[in-house]
């Protein structure tokens, strides 16, 4: 069955400690945070203080915290990022021209590494470093802010690095996260096309009813009742 991972990015951020909670009780794991530089996308978000505030929550119910890292220069900020508490640090094939070098470095810093690739980006761009990550995040909208529509072709990114992972052996040990526009219409083709992790922002955060009816709404979308 797919995760859901919610992206406080749509959350209230007046009121981030008690949404985050909220989204705990209701029996997420797996917790996204957006990290934008206005740089590499045209908008800017949070940094490592938030992630350490958040940290001690995420502890309490045994969550991990995952940030995905849209920023120039990634290489600068693994270390404060895993500082802060991030477990799983994800960052952009288009920004890190040493990819291999720097999961690795993410990895010594005993964080799980992670790379994500924009709509036009090609498979061919983390080939070769499958067997270094935990997770590959495809993004199914173009990075920079919440509530798009999921770009259709994405999804077929996805069944085609489905099809790799497991032809490599590595369908088991490497997550295939989708990120954007995910909600109860577009959650089950995601799964069906091979993702085992969905971020959802919006459609958790910025719907009319509660964090814990909105996460009901995605599980039922994607038949877990
Ligand atoms: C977009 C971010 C996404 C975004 C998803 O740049 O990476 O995580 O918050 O938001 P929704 O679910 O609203 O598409
Ligand atoms: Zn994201």
């Amino acid at each position: 069955m797919i995760e859901i991972a919610p992206s406080i990015l749509a959350a209230d951020q007046g009121h981030l400690a008690d949404q985050v909670e909220a989204t705990f009780k209701a029996g997420v794991r797996r917790l996204h945070v957006d990290v934008m530089d206005g740089r590499f996308v045209p908008n800017i978000t949070i940094g490592p203080p938030v992630v350490a505030a958040l940290r001690p929550i995420a502890e309490r119910y045994g969550a991990l915290i995952e940030t995905h890292l849209m920023i120039v220069e990634p290489d600068l900020w693994l270390e404060p990022f895993r500082e802060a508490g991030a477990d799983v640090l994800t960052i952009h094939v288009e920004a890190a021209p040493h990819l291999h070098r720097s999961l690795r470095r993410i990895r010594e810093l005993g964080g799980g590494p992670g790379a994500a690739v924009n709509p036009a980006t090609p498979l061919t761009a983390l080939e070769e470093v499958l067997d270094e990550l935990d997770l590959v995040l495809v993004m199914t909208v173009e990075p920079g802010f919440g509530g798009q529509e999921l770009i259709p072709h994405t999804l077929d990114k996805v069944r085609r690095l489905r099809a790799l992972l497991d032809a490599r052996g590595l369908g088991d040990r490497v997550a295939l996260e989708v990120d954007g526009g995910v909600h109860a219409g577009t959650i089950a083709e995601a799964q069906a096309a091979g993702a085992t992790l969905a971020v959802a922002g919006t459609a958790v955060y910025n719907t009319d009813g509660s964090i814990e009816a909105n996460l009901r709404l995605l599980r039922a979308a994607c038949g877990a009742g």
